[in-house]
């Protein structure tokens, strides 16, 4: 579940299980990130970890998302280069990928 660490109180995190950007791993995770700099996503890149950790935990759960689907789950997450329509084709692609 993808949480914004600015507003989380590490009280209410006690005891959990943590995954950071630095920790993104297994299929979904490398294929999403190999895809990001293939699209050459990133602009300033100061949104990215918070739009890959939302982009993955999407792909986690719905395999083959629409476009809705992508902009519900991705929309807590600003990016101020406007980076949207490659963070979009990027999850599509990595859906695409990993159903060979
Ligand atoms: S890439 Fe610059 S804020 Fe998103």
């Amino acid at each position: 579940m993808p949480t914004r660490s600015c507003q989380t109180a590490v009280g209410d995190i006690e005891g959990a299980s943590i995954t950071t950007i630095e920790g993104v791993s297994g299929k979904i995770g490398e294929t999403v990130q190999a895809v990001w700099a293939e699209f050459d996503v990133p602009q300033c890149g100061y949104c990215q970890s918070g739009q890959i950790m939302s982009a993955v935990a999407l792909l986690t759960e719905t395999r083959k998302p629409t476009d809705d689907d992508i902009d519900s789950a991705m929309s807590g997450n600003l990016c101020r280069c406007a980076t949207y329509h490659r963070i979009r084709a990027a999850i599509h692609e990595t859906a695409n990928r990993l159903e060979t």
